[in-house]
């Protein structure tokens, strides 16, 4: 078996924008954008199928069936055009005895299913919680599907999705999840966004290779547009550009939600930003440290594997904010007379060593993310 998930997930999925509407060709032209306009060369690798992709009920011998008016060939035909493409094919099941659309879905046929979903060729499984019955418990079922994936007979990359219930930050890695959801629904708009991040604060400390915290799809470039969005209350570009940095400084699992054949230039860059998908898929998986709040901006640094750690402030307030960064609060006391060099990884702006802090001034809804290192006195 291979190892999977050694850095977050990337990739897309088609929940955010698609909901039910989801079909072969809509599958065939994400994956064609993904390759064509520089998706896959970032990072992004798995294009996902969510919920509504199946029959409302199983056929004779219990084995799920796609809707044959939304995946006419199949899904073997879909996963062998998205590995023509180099890129691995995503589904999707649940826990529960009905997906959260109402399909069928995977209790108590967890060996049955994952047998299937290895046979057209599936690398990933999202597994939702909707539906569960009460009498079952949810830890037991989360690692039997684990087992059923791992003796399928392909590398499947698991994604557990149960909103965050009984902490699975505790316990996913050990059942043998490779990303866990530990929030509930993202949406297109700004509250969303600051009350998953302000929620998530403390769960990243179980981040490692192998298995990591899901914050949800991305709404990016999403603008108002989809099934979970709504024109009149969409995110700003800023507030999109602050979503994308927390999930990459967090190490967060990256599944692009938005239409991509549909995106406008700003967005595809940002969702390629080498710097911060660079941070994103730093080797060495550290969660982040928070080293101070102040009514509503946050400080946080994540020690790299080059040696050199990120400073990130993420500023959620409705003004900008002269943000308090103080290298004490760091690890690196005044007294020892190291100094602090610091790349600004958007603008690449670099400040000459300093000691003590640095105060930069943040824009409301907006971020400041730096490499920084010491240098010796
Ligand atoms: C929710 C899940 C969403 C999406 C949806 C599909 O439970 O959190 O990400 O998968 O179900 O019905």
């Amino acid at each position: 078996m291979a190892i999977l998930a050694q850095t977050p997930p990337m990739g897309f999925n088609t929940w955010n924008t698609f909901g039910e509407n989801i079909s072969e060709q809509m599958l065939m032209e994400i994956t064609d954008v993904i390759v064509e306009q520089g998706y896959r060369d970032a990072g992004y690798k798995y294009v996902v199928i969510d919920d509504c992709w199946l029959l409302r009920e199983r056929d004779e011998d219990g084995n799920l069936v796609p809707d044959p008016a939304k995946f006419p060939h199949g899904m073997k035909y879909v996963a062998d055009y998205i590995h023509s493409k180099g890129l691995k094919f995503g589904m999707y099941s649940c826990a529960g005895v009905r997906t959260c659309a109402g399909y069928p879905s995977s209790f108590d046929h967890e060996f049955q299913d994952a047998r299937l979903f290895a046979s057209w060729g599936v690398d990933f499984l999202k597994y939702d919680f909707c539906n569960f019955p009460k009498y079952a418990n949810c830890k037991h079922r989360y690692l039997t599907m684990a087992q059923a994936l791992r003796a399928s007979g392909r590398d499947i990359l698991f994604s557990a999705c149960n909103w965050g219930v009984e902490e699975p930050w505790n316990w996913m890695r050990s059942i043998g999840a490779h990303m866990y959801r530990s929030t509930w629904d993202i949406f297109d708009n700004f509250p969303s966004t600051v009350g998953i991040m302000n929620n998530q604060f403390n769960n990243f400390n179980a981040n490692a290779a192998g298995c990591f915290n899901d914050m949800d799809m991305l709404t990016v470039g999403m603008n108002g547009q989809g099934n979970v969005a709504n024109s009149e209350n969409c995110n700003t570009y800023t507030e999109y550009e602050l979503q994308f940095a927390y999930w990459c400084f967090c190490g967060a699992p990256l599944m692009m939600g938005a239409d991509l054949r549909k995106v406008g230039d700003e967005y595809r860059t940002l969702m390629q930003n080498k710097e911060l998908i660079r941070l994103n898929q730093d080797a060495e998986c550290r969660p982040p440290y928070r080293v101070r709040e102040d009514n509503g901006y946050h400080v946080f640094i994540r020690h790299l594997a080059d040696g050199e750690f990120a400073l990130g402030i993420f500023n959620l307030c409705d003004n900008t904010r002269t943000a308090e960064c103080i290298f004490a609060e760091m690890g690196i006391p005044v007294g020892s007379g190291v100094k602090v060099a610091l790349t600004d990884v958007m603008t690449g702006e670099e400040i000459a060593p300093k000691r003590d802090d640095h105060y930069p001034q943040v824009p409301a809804h907006s971020f400041k993310i730096y490499r920084a290192k010491c240098v010796m006195a």
